[in-house]
Order: structure tokens, then C-alpha cells, then sequence
């Protein structure tokens, strides 16, 4: 990480500046409350993506930083309206909005947020970036709500699981890597390319997420473990499991999901269960093989330090813990 930060270092100190400066507002306690989670230690991963995309694509002006904090300002937008989804108390190691200020001020915020990022790509006026943008928030919210309509159901698929990953999660990645495409007005091919390695990132970085829910520990991880089982999210290393579990086995999975309030003791229980059936192996190997495919993407493009960096990243979503 410290040599992607290096490599755009410039840009990083110009993007924290624009996430400070653009989300101006008259009402005080907006500001603060985005400060709360916006200034709370994120990885940037999102902007960072905008940034190098755009300068692999041999991008030489300056636009790249505004469309990067819009990015990061509409992730943090889903993000205030999914910790009141979830019900989350502890994001990046911090009380949530929710639980500081309540539901109500989170959504309003998260609203805040996504509107500010409309009229920021409006004033600039590139259509097809606003319609990339669009086209993605669209997309998520459908994931949210599949997500949402699939909560405790033992059933759920790979398929729709992945469905379900990919649109909550991998279009943001996607559309940030367009983003850097559009910007440098580079050719249909490689922004094809571009867009397919940011879906395969975002894929095998959820599928991690979704790991450390069960194998991390809060004050590593800056969230509650175990947050997925209360909440009744069917995910990989339970799906698996879940195939292949004894009938008493998945009678307590089944159970545990619909009270959808699961003790430590239930999820050490299950975690165990899983673990029988090498549960997180699968979910690791199966990251391993779309952390492969979002290198394959770069093949086509020369070498160069934003394409070292962009790979890079893929390595650190297979190691990372946060
Ligand atoms: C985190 O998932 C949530 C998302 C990636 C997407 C959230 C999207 C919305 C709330 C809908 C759209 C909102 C706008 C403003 C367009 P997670 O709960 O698995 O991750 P977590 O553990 O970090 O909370
Ligand atoms: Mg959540």
C-alpha cells in the first residue's frame, strides 16, 4: 500500500482537500456528521481507483480529483443508509451516525451526500460520466433491496448471492475504474476492460468482507463481528455450508438466521460448523480465482506504475484484515 500512496501522493493530499472543500453547507451539523464517517480513517479504495484508472489511461488534467471525492462521497452516502439498514453500531472502529444521532439524521445525511454528488458532476457536464454514475446508484439500490428480500432465507443461491454482491458492492468499483476511462477518453476496449477489472476487485473484496465478518476480530476489523448471522445475511461460507451440513446442523443454521439474534455462544457454534466444511476455504479460493480474473484485465494494457499499482491492489484485498 505505502507505494501506491507514494505514487499518487499528490493527488491523495488534493483529494483530501476536495472531500473537505465540496461538501460545503450553511447547516453546521451536516458537516459534522459527515466528518464523523468521512474523516473516520476509510481506505479510499473507491477514489483511489478513479485516480490511477484515469492515469493509467494517460489522463493529464486535474478533473480526476473532484470525480474521486464524488465517488467517495456517494460510498459514504450507501454507507450512512446500510448502517441503518443493519442497524450497525461500530463502522472503522467508531460509534455509527445512526447510533450517535439517530436513523433519521443518517438517512438525511446519506441523502445529503448523494444529491451534493449530482450537483458536482452536473457542473461539470460529461454526460456519459453522469450516466455511468446514475446507471451504477441504480444498481445498488436494487442489490440493497434483493439483499434485503433475501435476509434469513436459508435457500438463497451462489447465483443469487453473487447477484446480490455484485450490485451492492462491485458496480461502485466498476464505475469508479469507468470513470478514470471516460475522463481519458480512452478507446471502448480497454474501458471494457477497466470496468470488468473494477467488478472483479469489488467482488473478491465483499467475498473478503464477508469473511471477516466471521473470522476477525472487532477492534481489527473497526466492526462488529458476527454482525451478518444477527442480521440474518445468508453469505458465502454459509451458503457452502449449508450444501453440505448434517440435518441437525442446518436445522440450528436455519433457526439461528430467522431469530435473527444469534448469542456468541450460537456464533462460535456455527462458525465451527463451518469450519467443518471448510466453509471459509471455499470463500477464500473462490476470491482467489476473481482476484485472478481482475489481473487478467490489465494484461492488455503496457506496463507501467499505475498498471503495478492497480495490481497491487488486487493482492491487497486476498491480505487485507480491514
Ligand atoms: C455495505 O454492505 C453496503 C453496500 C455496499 C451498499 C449499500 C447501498 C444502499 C444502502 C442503497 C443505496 C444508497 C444510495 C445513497 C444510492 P455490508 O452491509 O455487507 O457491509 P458492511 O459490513 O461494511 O456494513
Ligand atoms: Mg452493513
Amino acid at each position: 500500500m505505502e507505494k501506491i500512496l507514494k505514487l499518487i501522493e499528490k493527488d491523495l493530499k488534493k483529494l483530501e482537500h476536495a472531500i473537505d472543500s465540496l461538501d460545503s453547507t450553511d447547516v453546521k451539523i451536516i458537516k459534522k456528521m459527515v466528518n464523523h464517517i468521512i474523516k473516520s480513517g476509510g481506505k479510499r479504495i473507491r477514489p483511489i481507483l478513479v485516480i490511477l484508472t484515469s492515469k493509467l489511461c494517460g489522463f493529464k488534467g486535474q478533473k480526476h480529483i473532484k470525480y474521486a471525492a464524488v465517488i467517495e462521497f456517494i460510498h459514504t452516502a450507501t454507507l450512512l443508509h446500510d448502517d441503518v439498514v443493519d442497524n450497525a453500531e461500530v463502522r472503522r472502529g467508531s460509534s455509527t451516525v445512526n447510533s450517535l444521532w439517530g436513523n433519521e439524521a443518517s438517512v438525511l445525511v446519506g441523502d445529503f451526500l448523494y444529491s451534493k454528488s449530482f450537483e458536482l458532476m452536473s457542473k461539470d457536464g460529461n454526460s456519459k460520466i453522469i450516466e455511468a454514475v446514475s446507471r451504477a446508484t441504480t444498481i445498488l439500490s436494487e442489490g440493497e433491496i434483493l439483499e434485503l428480500l433475501k435476509t434469513s432465507d436459508p435457500h438463497t443461491t451462489e447465483d443469487e448471492y453473487f447477484e446480490i454482491i455484485n450490485k451492492k458492492t462491485a458496480i461502485l468499483f466498476s464505475v469508479a475504474c469507468e470513470i478514470g476511462a471516460i475522463l481519458a477518453r480512452t478507446d471502448s476496449k480497454r474501458k471494457q476492460l477497466l470496468k470488468e477489472y473494477g467488478k472483479n476487485l469489488g467482488i473478491a473484496f465483499q467475498l473478503v468482507d464477508d469473511l471477516l465478518d466471521y473470522t476477525s476480530y472487532d477492534d481489527k476489523f473497526g466492526k462488529q463481528i458476527g454482525t451478518d448471522l444477527r442480521e440474518g445475511k445468508v453469505t458465502l461460507p454459509l451458503i457452502h455450508t449449508l450444501k453440505y451440513a448434517d440435518e441437525k446442523e442446518k436445522e440450528f443454521i436455519k433457526e439461528k438466521l430467522k431469530q435473527r439474534s444469534a448469542s456468541t455462544a450460537d456464533f462460535e457454534k456455527i462458525k465451527g460448523i463451518i469450519e467443518k466444511y471448510k466453509g471459509f476455504e471455499y470463500t477464500y479460493d473462490t476470491t482467489k480465482r476473481y482476484i485472478d480474473k481482475a489481473r487478467g484485465c490489465l494484461k492488455g494494457f503496457g506496463v507501467s506504475r499505475y498498471r503495478d499499482a492497480l495490481l497491487y491492489l488486487t493482492d491487497m484485498m486476498l491480505t487485507r484484515k480491514v
